[in-house]
C-alpha cells in the first residue's frame, strides 16, 4: 500500500489484480501493528474517540439524495447525540442539535419533510433555517429575545454525494482530497435502517477492511465468487479504499484496457474516516454509519441506494437481489464480530497484532491515533 495523489483507474485496478491472481500475491503494507485490547474495553478510550474524533471531524452523516428537497430532514444520534440535517428553502443543507432552546425536547424525529419544526412539547417552531418564528402563549416570557433562541447550528459540508456534520465549534479540518464522487443524484435511496451489533466500533469497522477472513468466514456465501487474501489497498488521505474483486474480473483480460470498467467485477469498500463505510457492489451501493452506543455496542446505520441511473424499477430490482447476496455474508461477519467482543473480557489477548495484508486496518489506528493526540 502507498499513499496516493489519486485513486488508481479501472484500468490500473485490472491490471494489479490480473497480475495478484498470476503470482498469488494480495497487496501489502510496510509493517505489523499491535492494537492494546484495552481499546476495545475502556469507556476512557471510548469517550476520548468520541470527543476528540467522531464529534471533532466532519462525520459521514448520510448520502446527498436522502434529503431531496427543501424541507427534507434527518434527524438521528450521531456520535450519541441528537442531530438534525435538513435541507433548507435555498437548497444549503444545515445542520442543528436536535434540541428544543425552550426545555431540550426533540423537536423533530426521524426523517421526512417538513416546512417548519414544532415541538412536540409546547409547541415552538422554528424554521428550516433554525429560526425562532413562533412561541405558543408569548405573553408568559415578557422581553425573551428569539433571535437568541433559535436552533443551535452546526458545521455541515455537502460534497463528494454525502452530508458531513461536525459536532465542534472548532472542527477538525474536512480532507477530502483524492476521493471521488461517492453516490450520485441518479442513484435512488430505497432503504434506510439501523441494526444494534453487540461489539465495539472498531471491530464492526475492522471487519470490512481486509479479504484475509474470506475463505476461512465466508466459505459459501462469499468466496465461491471471489478471492482468498487478494486485495488492492489505496489510502486516500486519512481514508482508504479495498477493492474485492470477483473471479470473473478474469475476463477483463480479454478486454482492451480503455475499455475496461470494473464495476460488476469487484466490491468496493470505501472507508471514510472516522466512522463511516461505502460498500459498492454491481447492483447497489450501502452507506453505513457506525455509531457507537459503548463500548461493546454499536448502531450500524445503513442508507441504501440503487445504482446507475438507468429504468427505476429495474434497478430497484437488481440492487434487491445483490443486497440478498450481500446479506448472506455479512451475517457471518457480525456473528464474528461479537465473538471477538465477548472474548475480550477474559484477557487472553493483551493486543491484536494486524498483519501486512491487513493494511488499511493499520492505516485507520495511525490516522485514530493521530486524530485523538491533536
Ligand atoms: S421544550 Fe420545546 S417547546 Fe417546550
Ligand atoms: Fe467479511
Amino acid at each position: 500500500m502507498r499513499g496516493m495523489a489519486a485513486l488508481l483507474t479501472d484500468h490500473e485496478i485490472t491490471e494489479r489484480v490480473l497480475s495478484h491472481i498470476a503470482n498469488r500475491t494480495t497487496d501489502v503494507g510496510d509493517a505489523l501493528w499491535r492494537e492494546p485490547v484495552e481499546h476495545y474495553r475502556s469507556a476512557q478510550r471510548l469517550e476520548a474517540e468520541m470527543e476528540r474524533v467522531l464529534r471533532r471531524s466532519y462525520a459521514a452523516f448520510c448520502p446527498s439524495v436522502a434529503l431531496p428537497d427543501p424541507g427534507s430532514f434527518i434527524a438521528r444520534e450521531a456520535a450519541g447525540r441528537p442531530i438534525l440535517v435538513v435541507r433548507d428553502q435555498d437548497g444549503v443543507v444545515r445542520a442543528f442539535h436536535n434540541v428544543c432552546r425552550h426545555r431540550g425536547m426533540r423537536i423533530a424525529q426521524d426523517s421526512g419533510c417538513a416546512n417548519a419544526f414544532v415541538c412536540p412539547y409546547h409547541g415552538w417552531t422554528y424554521e428550516l433555517n433554525g429560526r425562532l418564528r413562533h412561541v405558543p402563549h408569548a405573553e408568559g416570557f415578557p422581553g425573551l429575545d428569539r433571535s437568541q433562541h433559535g436552533l443551535a447550528p452546526l458545521p455541515v459540508i455537502e460534497r463528494h454525494g454525502l452530508v458531513f456534520v461536525s459536532q465542534a465549534q472548532a472542527p477538525a479540518p474536512a480532507d477530502f482530497a483524492g476521493l471521488p464522487e461517492l453516490v450520485s443524484q441518479g442513484q435512488q435511496l430505497y432503504a434506510t435502517s439501523a441494526r444494534e451489533t453487540q461489539a465495539n466500533w472498531k471491530i464492526v469497522l475492522e471487519g470490512f477492511l481486509e479479504g484475509y477472513h474470506i475463505r476461512a468466514t465466508h466459505p459459501e456465501s462469499f468466496f465461491p465468487y471471489g478471492f482468498d487474501n487478494l486485495n488492492v489497498i489505496e489510502q486516500i488521505g486519512p481514508h482508504s479504499r479495498v477493492t474485492f474483486p470477483f473471479r470473473r474480473i478474469e475476463k477483463l483480460a480479454a478486454v482492451p484496457p480503455a475499455q475496461r470498467r470494473v464495476l460488476g467485477f469487484v466490491t468496493f469498500v470505501y472507508h471514510i474516516f472516522p466512522n463511516a463505510l461505502i460498500t459498492v457492489l454491481s447492483n447497489h451501493t450501502v452507506l453505513l454509519v457506525l455509531e457507537p452506543l459503548g463500548v461493546d455496542r454499536t448502531n450500524v446505520v445503513a442508507y441504501s441506494l440503487t445504482n446507475g441511473d438507468g429504468d427505476p424499477a429495474e434497478a430497484l430490482e437488481a440492487a434487491t437481489r445483490d443486497a440478498h447476496f450481500a446479506e448472506s455474508g455479512a451475517s457471518e461477519d457480525r456473528a464474528v464480530v461479537s465473538a471477538i467482543q465477548q472474548g475480550i473480557a477474559g484477557g487472553a489477548n493483551e493486543s491484536f497484532v494486524f498483519g501486512r495484508f491487513e493494511s488499511a486496518i493499520v492505516h485507520f489506528h495511525r490516522t485514530l491515533d493521530a486524530a485523538l493526540a491533536q
